[in-house]
């Protein structure tokens, strides 16, 4: 046997190729051929509506800056005048279709062809419900809602009234991701085995965002395992390739981030903090440092949320506001750390870990063992070793990810993800769209099993209780 002395890299198509053909992410069907008819629809901009003109629903809504050949803005929907403002400017949206809040849209007649739904996590389902009805189609932030029930009933309206759902799962638009699944379909390592998929959340992102910010909170939001990892699930169960999972057990527990954990000495706000300098987790060297060098991006921007991140901004919302608190005196109950096992038909097996204390930040790691080979992913690079040949093969693709988007953007699987859905609504085509209604549906499901496991400590046989 030829030992392990060879690499080969396969490239994607470059750059402009992908720009030449930008519907073809590499689906089984290939959307260059599309018929005349689909051309011609494709040819006028989708008229989309925000809802939601937060973090998301702007980062979406670049897409329109930069194709406005492809996409319009033409309405936003907002309880925060800075936010819907910005947006309004941003896209010169005209007054009257500028709302307070979602239930405006739905009052008039339907006037956009789609609606972006980034609002929070407990107010996705009424209206994606309301707007289905009214026959927009919809790109729906994840997760698609907080109970198995109101999931379906998403999907359900979605389909009773034949409008196209795409939900965020940005990761499946990720090319370096969806090579794996290429792969995997190729017989790259035959029979897949087992699968080990870690989530590193990253220390500052934790405390940002689970600890202080949006998603510490469940009854506020909803547990980590769906808000943060219904990504993850969602890739195991899609690199399952259709088998289902029979059996689901889970583990986890909300560490370190507990009012017992706090140093002595601690004061209730950073800026305040006679013990901050040793304190990993400081507000003050989260937000305040970043900011006097410059950077005003994530996390900082999300901060301030009637004003432009600058010093004195960042300085008012940490004397003031959740994002300056101790993080061990916050009313956080959500995870820090969970397991998850899962058993799919034919035995394939899989293994998950969400970690909140990783120096990466959703560098997601993932090795899959099959019966020929294994396939290991650091988030860049694919590497196959064979079994037989003893070689192992390295695969990259490339990855288009436009200024506005960047780096906050996963990497260019944002800016794919909302490609996919343009061209979906512009052609007609559902086929597009990786992350569909049935698909999502069942892996959401699986989130939502796992979590029943972890609270009654128990293994779930899966689609046999209440979800
Ligand atoms: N796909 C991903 O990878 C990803 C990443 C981050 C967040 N998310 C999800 O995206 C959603 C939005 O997150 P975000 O970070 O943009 O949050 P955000 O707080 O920045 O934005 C949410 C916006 O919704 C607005 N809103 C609240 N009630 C509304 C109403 N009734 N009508 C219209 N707008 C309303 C808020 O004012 C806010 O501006 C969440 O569900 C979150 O879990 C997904």
């Amino acid at each position: 046997m030829q030992l392990l002395d060879v690499e080969e890299i396969e490239e994607e198509p470059p750059e402009e190729c992908a720009q030449m053909h930008p519907p073809n992410l590499g689906f089984t069907e290939d959307h260059r051929w599309l018929s005349m008819a689909q051309k011609d629809r494709m040819a006028s901009p989708v008229d989309v509506i925000v809802v939601g003109a937060g973090n998301r629903g702007e980062t979406y809504s670049h897409f329109a800056s930069l194709q406005p050949q492809r996409m319009r803005v033409i309405g936003v929907a907002d309880p925060r005048k800075f936010a819907r403002e910005k947006l309004q400017k941003q896209h010169r949206i005209a007054d009257v279709n500028v709302f307070a809040d979602w239930r405006g849209i739905v009052q008039r007649e339907k006037f956009a062809d789609a609606v972006f739904i980034c609002t929070p996590d407990r107010q996705h389902k009424n209206p994606a419900v309301a707007l289905a009805k009214k026959g927009y189609h919809i790109l729906l932030e994840k997760p698609m809602a907080v109970t198995a029930e109101d999931c379906t009933e998403i999907v359900r309206t979605c389909i009773q009234n034949g409008v196209m759902l795409t939900v965020c799962h940005v990761l499946r638009y990720d090319p370096v991701i969806h090579k794996i699944k290429v792969l995997m379909d190729s017989g790259a390592i035959g029979d897949p085995v087992h699968i080990q998929h870690l989530e590193p959340v990253g220390f500052f992102h934790f405390a940002h965002s689970f600890v202080r910010g949006n998603w510490r909170n469940e009854a506020e939001s909803s547990f980590a395992l769906l808000a943060k990892s219904c990504h993850d699930i969602d890739l195991i169960h899609h690199w399952a390739g259709g088998r289902r999972c029979l059996k689901v057990s889970s583990f986890g527990s909300l560490s370190h981030f507990r009012k017992e954990k706090r140093p002595p000495g601690a004061a209730d706000r950073c800026l305040d903090c006679p013990v901050e300098e040793s304190c990993p987790y400081s507000a003050r060297k989260i937000y305040l440092d970043r900011v006097k060098q410059g950077c005003v991006g994530w996390p900082v921007s999300v901060i301030c949320s009637s004003s432009l991140p600058d010093i004195e901004s960042v300085t008012e919302a940490l004397k003031s506001g959740p994002y300056g608190r101790c993080v061990y005196q916050c009313d956080n109950d959500v995870c820090t750390n969970q397991v998850v096992n899962m058993e799919f038909e034919g035995g394939l097996t899989a293994a998950f870990s969400m970690v909140a204390f990783t120096e990466e930040i959703c560098k997601r790691r993932t090795t899959i063992y099959g019966s020929k080979g294994e396939l290991s992913c650091d988030g860049h690079e694919i590497r196959v070793f064979d079994f037989l040949t003893g070689r192992a093969t390295k695969h990259t693709a490339e990855t288009y990810a436009p200024g506005a988007f960047g780096m906050g953007g996963h990497g260019g699987a944002d800016y794919q993800l909302v490609e996919a859905f343009i061209s979906a609504v512009a052609s007609g085509d559902a086929s597009f769209i990786r992350s569909g209604p049935e698909e999502t549906l069942l892996s959401h499901k699986l989130v939502f099993e796992a979590e029943r496991s972890r609270l009654e400590s128990k293994v779930v046989f899966c689609g046999t209780d209440q979800d």
